[in-house]
């Protein structure tokens, strides 16, 4: 009795592609916070395959990114005994609430998304319709869950305002089916530039594998890539956000914050004076012992397969049985026969 006096915890739900090399700006982007999120909310995180496969992938690749993922998931902290961890394919209820919002999404709508318009100009060979309606899937994803807050990155918040568009559309012709969700942008979060156009996000599909650290990348490969990323030539450690010329070292100021639990501008000032050369140094360093002990962890999980099976098992399971509950009420509002 007692129990119902507590307030249910909020429940979260977020997810990175396996599509690339998780880099050092997801990890202090979004997965480092996830962390910290487990023990005030119930959290859900997924590998999104079905969305990568938007942009064309090799099989095997894409196979191996999704458990490298998951073992790298867990290996930054996030724990599968507190947190939902599975495979979006896993759970066929993604495609299956996808294909009825599909019929109460416009493709006015679709048309103005900027990751879209973005992604049909970088592929332009292969505009099909999963990009265009890449939206309405990822609003599933968030919907069956009946999920409370969404973590993003402030490019993925067009996606949570067409999420609840939609949302609140179905609700406004059939009742209260699915919770309105927000996004939550991770204050804490630092935004992690190209190394080498520091005006840029460091993405994990940029063709120039300098612009970003991997966390699969080799120690010696980090120091050496942080150790040549573009500065300026005024030679001078300071913050100044809003002045792109200092990009580059705004960006490693912003790393070394995140690293040490500071701020750009604490570390500007105890860098101050210094030459550039010593301040890649102690950010190479920082960076390096930052993703030692993941990458030891990672490297034991890796190679446990029948650790991460069981795991990516069990969390489709309970996945499964949170979304059909929200499936079967919406395959009976708009009038499907349901036993
Ligand atoms: N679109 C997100 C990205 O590229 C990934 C994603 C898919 C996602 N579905 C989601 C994130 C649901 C949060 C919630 O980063």
């Amino acid at each position: 009795m007692e129990q119902n006096l507590t307030e249910p915890k909020k429940r979260i739900f977020s997810g990175v592609q396996p599509s690339g090399n998780i880099t050092l700006g997801n990890y202090l982007g979004a997965i480092k916070n996830w962390v910290s999120l487990q023990d005030d909310y119930e959290c859900i995180f997924a590998m999104m395959d079905l969305h990568t496969i938007t942009v064309r992938q090799t099989p095997a690749e894409l196979r191996k990114r999704t458990l490298e993922l998951l073992a790298l998931y867990i290996a930054c902290g996030i724990d599968p005994q507190k947190s939902t961890l599975f495979i979006q394919s896993h759970n066929s209820a993604h495609a299956e609430l996808a294909w009825v919002l599909n019929c109460y999404t416009y493709m006015g709508e679709l048309q103005r998304m900027t990751q879209f318009k973005d992604k049909s100009s970088r592929h332009a060979d292969n505009i099909n319709a999963g990009l265009f309606t890449y939206p309405v899937l990822m609003a599933s994803d968030i919907l069956l869950y009946q999920t409370d807050l969404v973590p993003v990155g402030k490019d993925q918040m067009q996606h949570i305002e067409i999420c609840r568009d939609v949302a609140q559309r179905f609700n406004g012709l059939y009742g209260d089916v699915f919770k309105i969700p927000e996004g939550l942008l991770v204050k804490s979060g630092a935004k992690v530039m190209s190394l080498t156009e520091p005006t840029k996000k460091m993405s994990k599909s940029d063709p120039n594998p300098k612009a970003f650290i991997s966390m699969m990348d080799d120690f010696n490969v980090i120091a050496k890539k942080i150790k040549s990323a573009v500065t300026d030539s005024e030679g001078v450690i300071e913050f100044r956000p809003e002045d792109d010329a200092k990009a580059g070292i705004n960006n490693l100021l912003t790393i070394m914050a995140a690293m040490t639990g500071s701020t750009p501008e604490t570390v500007a000032k105890d860098f101050e004076g210094q030459g550039y050369g010593t301040f890649k140094g102690a950010v190479a360093d920082a960076v390096v012992e930052a993703i030692r002990p993941i990458r030891e962890e990672y490297d034991r999980i890796i190679k446990d397969k029948a650790y991460l099976q069981s795991i990516y098992t069990s969390g489709a399971e309970n996945a499964y049985r949170i979304a059909q509950r929200t499936l079967k009420k919406v395959y009976k509002k708009v009038g499907f026969i349901i036993e």
